[in-house]
């Protein structure tokens, strides 16, 4: 059949078909072997970089650094599970391979979120958190959380680094968004980032007030140590970061975590 299919002339309207279908096969069959194959990679390559976020955060890597010393610095770090309505370590699940995006979409792992609570629209999210803890001794340095919130065009993923007092930011790091390069996108911007080391969360109150504003802030202002200059053309993606800062410090997010760590202690 095939013999007879190549035995006919090059413009036969049979044999073109069954050329095109052929390539068509081999072509597909490539594509989707070469992708399962190198799927395990990915997965390497996923964790390291998600690693590599997180030592960037607590402030145990630099961004020149290269990749080499990625796990034995992260063997520094104490990863520990929250339970976040409860806000109390748990051992429910395993700090090592929680995925928080899968555990969301679980009917068992994640919960929905009402609407008047998703101030960061994110619609779900997975009832526990990896959390990383940086400690000198027995006092905790630093410690560092994930947050994710929906900007203009994308949901942004970031890990918040506080240090010991809880309020003070010691460092954001945005590893994964959609938002415009040049725009939106400069979230990423290490001089960007920069300007939230020292900014503080929580006011006297303890209401979450940190808030990325419009324009340049004001040093004189009194509301300068909660405020981050905004990023010009890129209002939107702005109010996206203040929605998911006030999300998750607030009482459906960390909140009652950080409660429980000022209260008493790790
Ligand atoms: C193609 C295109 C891409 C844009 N991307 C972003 C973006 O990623 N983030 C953002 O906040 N605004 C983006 N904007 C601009 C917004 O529509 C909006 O004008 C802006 O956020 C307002 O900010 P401003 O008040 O600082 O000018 C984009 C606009 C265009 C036309």
């Amino acid at each position: 059949m095939i013999r007879r299919l190549l035995a006919l002339p090059n413009d036969d309207s049979r044999k073109i078909v069954f050329v095109a279908v052929s390539l068509c096969l081999v072509c597909s069959l490539l594509v989707s072997a070469t992708a399962v194959l190198l799927q395990p990679l990915q997965e390497i390559e996923a964790g390291k970089n998600l690693r590599r976020n997180v030592l960037l955060a607590a402030g145990l890597m630099s961004e020149d650094d290269d990749d080499s010393r990625i796990d034995e610095l992260f063997g520094r770090l104490e990863p520990r599970v929250v339970d976040l309505r409860s806000g109390a370590f748990t051992d429910a699940v395993n700090p090592e391979n929680f995925n928080a995006r899968t555990a969301a979409r679980d009917p068992e792992l994640g919960e929905a979120i009402a609407d008047d609570a998703d101030i960061a629209n994110i619609r779900r999210r997975a009832r526990f958190a990896v959390v990383h803890l940086v400690r000198d001794g027995d006092r905790i340095e630093r410690i560092v959380l994930p947050a994710h919130g929906y900007g203009l065009w994308s949901t942004m993923y970031a890990f918040i680094a506080l240090d010991a007092d809880l309020n003070t930011v010691a460092a954001i790091n945005f590893y994964e968004h959609g938002e415009t390069p040049g725009l939106g996108g400069e979230i990423e911007n290490p001089r960007w980032r920069s300007l939230w080391q020292g900014k503080l969360i929580f006011d006297e109150a303890g209401d979450v007030r940190l808030e990325v504003i419009k324009g340049n802030v004001d040093p004189a202002n009194v509301a300068a140590a909660w405020q981050v200059d905004g990023i010009s053309g890129s209002t939107l993606t702005g109010n996206g970061v203040t929605n998911m800062v006030r999300y998750w410090f607030g009482p459906d997010g960390f909140g009652p975590f950080l409660d429980r760590l000022r209260s008493e202690g790790v």
